[in-house]
């Protein structure tokens, strides 16, 4: 499929899909919705919620599981965060259909995000071979696993779901019970999974399968967005 590099509102970069006049993420600003939707309203409530402040403890690492590594955005805000808030992260990035170093290339991400020292950061987390973990700062290890969603079966794995699939007027079946039943199991206990989209069929699947949902304000351009907990 054809893919084009285009500027979002906030001056960040994303790859657009002509085809489906779809794009890796929103229009109205890609670092800004990174932010919100998966930093927020994901990793610092998550962090919020169990406490965790500088990981003295041995064992308080975070593990985040992210549905579509794409570009690499949500994983490297992820990556300075964890160096600026000093916490543990193993990310799990996973990914059928990997983005060309030549593409990678044009993305403006370090630059927007005022991250230049941290570019080195980035290009490795592209560079870095599938299916093995690497440390890639003292806080951030990467696996990237090159499968389709429908082959997530681990359980009781992730503390941290970014479920960044296209939109479901694309690829519906990706916001599906059989799908959110999958991600549900994958999680441990007091885990959350947090998304950009609000559609009412996704949050009744999700809660059909047993997650805890929130509605929450979205990121510019966005009304509204989701998170799902595994309760206890
Ligand atoms: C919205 S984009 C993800 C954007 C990404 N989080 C980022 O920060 O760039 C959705 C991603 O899902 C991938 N994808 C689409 N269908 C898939 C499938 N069935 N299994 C695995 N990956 C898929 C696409 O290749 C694309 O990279």
């Amino acid at each position: 499929m054809q893919r084009e590099i285009v500027i979002t509102a906030d001056g960040s970069s994303t790859i657009h899909l002509p085809e489906w006049g779809e794009q890796y993420h929103s229009k109205h600003g890609a670092i800004q919705e990174a932010y919100h939707v998966f930093i927020k309203h994901g990793l610092h409530h998550y962090c919020d919620s169990e406490q965790i402040e500088e990981p003295h403890i041995l064992n308080s690492k975070t593990d985040i599981l992210e549905i579509g590594f794409g570009t690499g955005l949500n994983a490297f805000i992820t990556l300075l965060e964890a160096e600026k808030l000093k916490i543990d992260v193993d990310y799990f990035g996973a990914e059928a259909y990997p983005v060309l170093m030549d593409e990678i290339k044009q993305l403006n991400y370090s630059k927007e995000l005022k991250a230049e020292n941290e570019v080195s950061h980035f290009n490795k987390l592209h560079e870095v071979s599938w299916e093995a973990s690497h440390k890639v700062t003292s806080h951030f290890s990467l696996t990237k696993q090159n499968r389709f969603f429908s082959e997530i079966k681990e359980k009781d794995c992730y503390n941290i779901i970014y479920f960044d699939a296209f939109g479901a007027r694309v690829q519906p079946e990706l916001w599906t019970e059989k799908i959110f039943q999958n991600m549900f199991d994958a999680l441990k206990t007091n885990g959350v999974l947090v998304t950009y989209s609000a559609k009412g069929s996704v949050r009744r699947a999700m809660e059909t399968v047993g997650f805890k949902v929130e509605r929450l304000p979205g990121p510019p351009g966005k009304r509204e967005m989701l998170r799902a907990c595994k309760e206890a």
